[in-house]
């Protein structure tokens, strides 16, 4: 990732001084940049990356105010170079940019921590190894004299959309930046907003990647696709309205062959899938401050549930399922019929899951005092990041349309299109409940949709609940809203108390 970072502000014409403990990967940056000079730019360019022995070298050779990119793993190694930069002399008014996914408290607290040795400053990342180094989503947060400073490169570097028609400009070759076009990147506010909107577009990305995984069970086990054929399927979903980078790589995985031994690659890859930790503070950020967020909560346990895998051998051997009925059924046979109910299916999940996450960063905007602008944030993750997709410009548009959107059920196309497709859903829904195939994200998102459908909920019976047995109290729908009231439960005349 730091490599890539360098390259990519080396080929936008900035000057880079680059360190690692490991002195082989600095050489590795300084030959490759040398390699595409003299490939790309006939070597006609003085040398744009620098390798250094030690910080306070690389510190040296910056012109001041100086701005440091930090590449570290998140958690402890942030603090670890942030203390070697104070010891070798950084100074107040430097910049140190924190480009790791951190958790946004830690954040917060960084910013404050550091405050007289330099300005800290935060840009969450996304897009991986090929989005660094040729364009990725920026999410920069925190001091706005940092922002104005840096503002340029950031521009320079991101990734770009084509203004009119919302898709990515694409770059696969080193020394000749993108443009023209839309960067991926804005402001998105205070210290920790940045690392915050990222861990939901992680929470998002978790949501995506377990959606497509669920579809691909229902294709292979469901219909017998093999996994070649399903990734057949994905392509042809890849050209309509589920286009996306993610949908686009499952189609690659799926058709690539196992190079030791010819079978399909997806068959000798260990069904266990791991996690650095991101969904999981996403889910857990929904359920403090009580944001319903069931599918995204659902793609981390999905994950949590791969991982028992000597449980489910034993489980596979000893609990029933029904007895099989083909999938197709459920489409009166026709399995083309059932691939377009699931492919609506994956649409509508896949809207919930991005309502999920906007209003989850709607709610902990309110409660930071951040000002979030969604259509800002929508647009830079159209291209660049791991969940770049088509789908991203009418998220665009509806919050351009209605920037104080409390979900994006509402808006009328998204709620147009949940009402037109849902049928579909319920049917591949069923499908795989009545064939016994785990469809966690699809059906808990139809759970979702039809929540929120729900004028009365039984809430009020749980309210009843509560108060019988802990007099938790409740209110009543004839009464102003925040009255408080109690029924003596355990007393034979069973009053009503107003408290
Ligand atoms: C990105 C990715 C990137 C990484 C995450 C997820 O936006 O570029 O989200 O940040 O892939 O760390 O990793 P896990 O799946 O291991 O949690």
């Amino acid at each position: 990732m730091g490599k890539n970072l360098a390259l990519n502000i080396a080929d936008n014409h900035y000057r880079v001084a680059a360190f690692d403990l490991d002195a082989d990967k600095v050489q590795g940056v300084v030959r490759q940049e040398e390699l595409e000079r003299i490939k790309y730019l006939n070597n006609v360019v003085d040398a744009r990356i620098d390798g250094c022995n030690n910080i306070s070298e690389m510190l040296s050779k910056l012109e001041k105010p100086r701005v440091v990119l930090l590449s570290v793993p998140a958690g402890a190694p942030v603090d670890g170079v942030c203390q070697s930069l104070i010891e070798a002399g950084i100074e107040a008014d430097d910049i140190v940019i924190d480009t790791g996914n951190s958790l946004w408290t830690d954040t917060v607290e960084r910013e404050k921590r550091y405050a007289s040795d330099f300005l800290f400053f935060s840009c969450a990342v996304s897009g991986g190894e090929v989005g660094a180094r040729f364009g990725p989503s920026l999410m920069p947060s925190g001091s706005l004299t940092a922002w104005n400073r840096i503002e340029p490169i950031w521009q320079a570097i991101a990734a770009k959309v084509d203004a009119k028609t919302g898709l990515p400009i694409e770059r696969f070759e080193p020394a000749n930046p993108v443009k023209e076009g839309e960067p991926c990147t804005t402001y998105i506010g205070p210290a920790g907003s940045g690392h915050y909107v990222k861990m939901v577009h992680n929470g998002i990305e978790y949501a995506d990647m377990q959606l497509i995984c669920e579809a691909y069970q229902l294709l292979r086990d469901g219909l017998g696709y093999t996994p070649a054929q399903v990734g057949e399927v994905f392509e042809r979903w890849n050209a309509g309205s589920l286009n996306s980078y993610l949908m686009e790589i499952s189609a690659d995985v799926l058709q690539q062959a196992d190079p030791l031994t010819g079978a399909p690659l997806v068959d000798m890859i260990l069904d266990k899938a791991g996690q650095k930790g991101t969904g999981l503070w996403t889910a857990v950020s929904s359920l403090q401050i009580g944001c319903p967020a069931p599918t995204i909560a659902e793609a981390v346990y999905a994950r949590a549930v791969s991982t028992q895998k000597v449980q489910r051998q034993q489980l596979s051997q000893q609990l029933s399922g029904p007895s099989h009925t083909p999938v197709a059924k459920f489409a009166d046979g026709d399995e083309q019929v059932f691939i377009a109910q699931l492919e609506n299916a994956l649409y509508c999940a896949k809207v919930c899951s991005y309502a999920q996450g906007f209003q989850l960063m709607a709610m902990q905007a309110k409660e930071q005092g951040w000002k979030l602008d969604f259509a800002e944030i929508a647009k830079i993750w159209r291209a660049g990041c791991i969940i770049r997709a088509t789908f991203l410009q009418s998220i665009t548009q509806a919050y351009q349309q209605n920037a104080e959107l409390e979900n994006l059920l509402m808006a009328e196309t998204f709620a147009k299109a949940l009402s037109e497709k849902q049928n579909d859903w319920r049917f591949a829904v069923s499908a795989a409940v009545m064939n016994g195939i785990p469809a966690p994200c699809i059906s808990s998102a139809l759970a979702y949709y039809d929540s929120y459908r729900c004028e009365r909920l039984p809430a009020s019976l749980l309210q009843g609940q509560r108060d019988f047995f802990g007099a938790h109290t409740f209110e009543r729908t004839d009464k102003p809203a925040g009255d408080k009231y109690h029924l003596n439960w355990s007393s034979e005349d069973r009053t009503l108390d107003k408290l």
